[in-house]
């Protein structure tokens, strides 16, 4: 996008051989840039640069059932996994919470596609959808994904915390953890042998730039995984929403944007 910001954006069409990519963007009146310039100045015949796609939200495809949830845009990568396990015959079911019915994307087509149950907010006095039911219903060898807003992920992280790490699924949009800005490392770029010190205040990516070095970013929040980083040495100290709990024991990964460190130096594959 102008400015040189990048986004990632769900694709919300599945299609093994796409010729064109179908992404759904929410108008954010508090965009940082992305939502703002995609509604109000974009306009047919622009040409934007695109990746490849990257997966941070696997869906497996051999699970005996499914079962979705998504609140508001977060429907998008959902709506996607729904189409796949619905063209591949897989039982699945969805249940999407929304503000109301005009606040639904993907509503009418969502509903021709099987077990659809919709949870509109204003239509139930305000309650939030009740995950922990759902949950409990669930045949113990179905695979479960969430995405949508924070309050939500954490309400089903909280009902699934029980269930096998392999069979739950997220995907956050908006940050879970605060950025680590504790400063007072030094990180150690290998490739380079330069070494640089993390004042309190900055991030590692921040001060990596400052010296000349090219690291590529997005959201720059921990949510997209663009600035993952091999660690050599020194213990992370994780702060992104992509990492599960097995990969952040392993250590050996991290997101430069948000995660500092908890040992006085860091070697990194930079
Ligand atoms: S830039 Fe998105 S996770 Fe770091």
């Amino acid at each position: 996008l102008p400015g040189d910001l990048v986004r990632h954006y769900s694709l919300a069409v599945s299609d093994e051989h796409p010729q064109s990519y179908v992404i759904a963007v929410k108008r954010d009146a508090a965009s940082r840039g992305g939502s703002l310039h995609l509604h109000d100045e974009a306009r047919i015949g622009d040409r934007f640069k695109v990746l490849p796609p990257r997966n941070n939200f696997p869906l497996n495809e051999q699970a005996r059932h499914s079962i979705f949830f998504a609140g508001g845009i977060g429907i998008t990568p959902i709506w996607s996994m729904a189409q796949r396990m619905a063209k591949l015959g897989r039982a699945f079911e969805l249940h999407y919470a929304c503000r109301s019915r005009n606040d639904a994307a993907f509503l009418d087509e969502l509903t021709k596609l099987g077990d659809v149950r919709l949870h509109v907010d204003e239509e139930c006095g305000g309650k939030p959808i009740d995950l922990v039911a759902a949950v409990a219903a669930a045949p113990a060898h179905a695979h479960l994904y969430c995405c949508g807003p924070l309050p939500m992920l954490a309400a089903f992280e909280e009902a699934t915390a029980a269930w096998p790490a392999e069979q739950r699924h997220v995907e956050y949009f908006t940050a879970k953890h605060d950025v680590a800005r504790d400063g007072e490392f030094s990180v150690v770029l290998a490739r380079s042998g330069l070494t640089l010190q993390v004042k309190p205040g900055e991030t590692i990516l921040e001060v990596v730039r400052r010296a000349g070095i090219a690291a590529p970013s997005s959201c720059e929040l921990g949510i997209c995984g663009s600035c993952e980083t091999a660690v050599l040495q020194g213990v992370p100290d994780h702060r992104d929403s992509l990492l599960s709990e097995s990969e952040r024991a392993a250590g050996d990964m991290m997101m430069i944007c948000c995660s500092g460190s908890k040992t006085p130096e860091l070697v990194l594959d930079i």
